[in-house]
């Protein structure tokens, strides 16, 4: 850490829910300075163009139904930069990340939609974009999930919302599916799925579009999590280690 940042310790960070805005927010006072979109310029072979959020989040709600979570935010960001841009959207084949599915294909890990989203801002912003997705997934984390509310719902009509505090498909999709009380293979699951991965791809979408106008600064310092800790890590600690939390070697 250079001596002008804040330094965070390990208990600022691992008491419970709500740490890790207050952690960011210290962080990110002494984060990244100005990212401007005009530095990116000649660093991609994907020219981004400010998008509209309504239709970003129309398409990635649509298509999540065939395509799930990870192909349909990217494509919510994609399918628009095919009409505005064409090539090299055009012949992008999204379903390269259909895979990343129920955290990779039902395995739980990172949310489909974060992988979805962190693949298109690499794309697109390459590594000026390494702060943007880390902002998503924080913004993810520490947000009451789904936000969106189509028009008329595909599948199913859904009552309640959720904070994931993770980035895990497993945590965020388990802790919405008990407060619904539904199961995984259920229409409302889709529904929220679907709304969750309209959210992301909009936050994205919004994100990029302050980054091509010069106007993003990072919300959040990348790393803080693994450099506060000494291992790459959530910031939920006790949610899996209850109060028995390790200490690693290093940290
Ligand atoms: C999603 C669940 C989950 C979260 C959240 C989580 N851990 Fe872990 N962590 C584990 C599991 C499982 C292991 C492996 C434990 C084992 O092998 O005994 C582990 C291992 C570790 C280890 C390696 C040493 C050991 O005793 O196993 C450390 C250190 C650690 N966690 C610290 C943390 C800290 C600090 C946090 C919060 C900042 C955290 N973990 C959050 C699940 C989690």
């Amino acid at each position: 850490m250079k001596s002008n940042e804040t330094r965070v310790t390990r208990r600022d960070l691992i008491i419970g829910a709500g740490s890790f805005a207050a952690g960011a927010a210290l962080l990110s006072a002494a984060g990244p300075g100005f990212i401007s979109g005009a530095e990116a310029k000649g660093t991609t072979k994907y020219p981004y163009k400010k998008l509209d959020l309504d239709e970003v989040g129309k398409t990635a709600y649509e298509r999540y139904f065939t395509k799930f979570c990870a192909n349909t935010t990217m494509g919510g960001i994609f399918i628009p930069l095919q009409k505005k841009v064409g090539d090299p959207y055009v012949s992008f084949p999204l379903d390269a990340i259909t895979w990343a599915h129920g955290g990779i294909m039902g395995w739980g890990t990172a949310c489909g939609t974060l992988i979805g989203a962190g693949m298109a801002i690499g794309l697109i912003a390459g590594e000026q974009g390494d702060p943007i997705i880390n902002d998503v997934v924080a913004w993810y984390a520490n947000n009451e999930l789904p936000i969106y509310k189509p028009a008329k719902a595909i599948k199913a009509d859904i009552k309640n919302v959720s904070k994931s505090d993770s980035p895990l498909c497993h945590i965020s999709t388990g802790r919405w599916m008990k407060k619904e009380g539904v199961g995984f293979f259920t229409p409302e699951r889709l529904d929220r799925c679907a709304r969750v991965s309209a959210d992301v791809a909009m936050h994205t979408a919004k994100l990029l579009n302050a980054w091509a106008e010069g106007k993003y600064t990072p919300a959040n310092q990348p790393l803080a999590n693994a450099k506060a800790f000494g291992l790459p890590v959530q910031n939920n600690c006790t949610d899996c280690h209850g109060s028995n939390i390790p200490k690693t070697p290093g940290a």
